[in-house]
């Protein structure tokens, strides 16, 4: 069997009045979509994204995905079929289709699924919901299944009192069996859609193997449609979250206000302060001190640091035992190396801080190289960008750039260099050499008032 991933993104999610398509809404800092992804993972086979209102942000979120398009959103079902050929490059024999509308989603839950709908040539997964609201109602006459019925064309006289069992929008199928039932669809609907849930009925009617997995009141299931929706969703998760890591042994004052995507990885011991939001591939390693205030995505942050309040950390790598802000900037491909200090309103884009240096106060280190131990004075800038491009600042080990000082790149610093507070610096400075570029201070005598 190979059982491939179909993820149904292509909607604009008009309830969330967004330009944003839907599936790019965030839940503690990650999109919808990067969560059903990660559920997805190890389990499945090759994944398939529809994608189609704003596809080119899907695209740029997602760069290493597959993709298929549903150039214009004609309905559930016809997203399906847009995801076809790309199931049979992949030679799926089976298909686990998915809503990118179910952030809650997990593996485990995928796979109790998948547990019980494998076997069947058309399964879906069902919940039990209060209010059964927008979501498509389970038929069933007696206890035998009849189909799903959407919201806006369920109609108790002709299908029977609601009973709060849904559909997930979670589907298992075995490819060869949709295919013929996937040109049956029709959109003779309330909304004129083609929907997937009227493959369980036409299914049924050519006497398949068709089986609704009851899921109960599985509130990892629930779908994000709206705003409400979204902040309920990511209350429940970021509840979720903090007591799996205060179970894993990770320390957590005020766990309430701590929003930690499970995409990111924290040790036990590590200690992290609320209000603070850790999302993407984040890896935080043990020891790791994080106090109030901080947003970190994508970040790698080695043993023992501190990463002191009011932080803004984005595809960083910060080694053991450096100390980190407060109040500092780290913007991609920020490498700090071991025991390296950045202090208060210092920005470090694209450059690499080697083990030891600092840069304590009021600086940017922008396409740089500073070598070991460095101390960096405040104020010190790398004017990397001639308005055209971008050049780059090379410093040595053991130098001593002093405050208010401009290093014009493309420019380089030596080894034990010593660079004179307020200086524009646009000649290379040799190893050892002092370099002073200002205009020397004169004292006259002051004019009588
Ligand atoms: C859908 C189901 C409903 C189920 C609910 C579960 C249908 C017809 N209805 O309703 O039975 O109870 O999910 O949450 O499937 N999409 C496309 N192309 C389209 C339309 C939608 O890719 O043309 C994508 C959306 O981006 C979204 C997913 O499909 O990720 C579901 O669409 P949505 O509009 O949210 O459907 P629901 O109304 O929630
Ligand atoms: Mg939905």
């Amino acid at each position: 069997m190979v059982n491939c991933g179909v993820i149904l993104a292509a909607g604009k999610g008009t309830r969330m009045y967004s330009p944003r398509p839907k599936v790019l809404q965030t839940v503690l800092g990650d999109s919808m979509l990067a969560l059903v992804l990660r559920a997805c993972e190890g389990i499945l086979a090759d994944t398939i994204l529809v994608v189609g209102h704003g596809s080119e942000m899907v695209e740029r979120a997602f760069p290493e995905a597959r993709f298929a398009y549903q150039l214009q959103q004609l309905g559930t079902g016809h997203a399906l079929q847009c995801a076809m050929k790309a199931l049979q490059a992949a030679q799926a024999t089976h298909v686990t289709v998915i809503n990118g509308d179910i952030p809650l989603l997990d593996g485990s839950v995928l796979r109790d699924f998948l547990d019980q709908a494998i076997g069947s040539d058309l399964a879906f997964a069902s919940i039990t919901v209060p209010d059964a609201g927008a979501y498509g109602r389970v038929v069933r006459k007696g206890n035998q299944l009849v189909g799903i019925v959407e919201a806006k064309d369920f109609a108790e006289p002709l299908h029977g009192a609601s009973t709060g069992e849904v559909n997930a929008g979670i589907y298992f199928a075995d490819v060869a069996k949709i295919t013929p039932l996937l040109a049956q669809l029709s959109n003779t609907n309330a909304s004129g859609e083609y929907y997937i849930t009227d493959l369980v009925a036409l299914a049924l009617a050519a006497d398949f193997k068709v089986r609704a997995v009851c899921c109960g009141e599985q509130p990892q299931m629930l779908g994000v449609n709206s705003p409400q929706e979204l902040a309920e969703a990511e209350n429940m998760l970021a509840r979720k979250q903090a007591a799996t890591l205060l179970q894993q042994g990770v320390i957590l004052h005020g766990p309430q206000f701590v929003r930690i995507s499970p995409l990111a990885t924290i040790s036990p011991g590590v200690e992290i302060t609320g209000p603070c939001e850790i999302s993407g591939a984040s890896t935080v390693a043990s020891g790791v001190r994080i106090a109030s205030h901080c947003v970190i995505r994508n970040c790698t942050i080695g043993a023992n640091v501190q990463i002191r309040s009011f932080c803004h950390l984005e595809q960083a790598e910060i080694g053991a035992n450096a100390i980190v802000g407060p109040y500092a900037r780290l913007r991609p491909q920020a490498v700090l190396e071991t025991e390296v200090h950045v202090g208060n309103f210092v920005e470090v884009k694209n450059a690499r801080l080697r083990a030891g240096a600092k840069a304590n106060h009021l600086t940017y280190l922008g396409d740089a190289d500073i070598g070991s131990c460095t101390n960096i004075g405040a104020g010190t800038i790398t004017c990397n960008y001639d308005g055209h491009a971008k050049h780059k600042t090379t410093i040595g080990a053991n130098a001593f750039v002093g405050s208010n000082t401009a290093l014009v790149a493309p420019v380089a610093v030596g080894d034990d260099a010593l660079v004179g507070a307020g200086s524009t610096i646009t000649k290379n400075v040799a190893d050892g050499e002092l370099a002073i570029a200002r205009t020397r201070q004169k004292n006259l005598p002051r004019r009588s008032r």
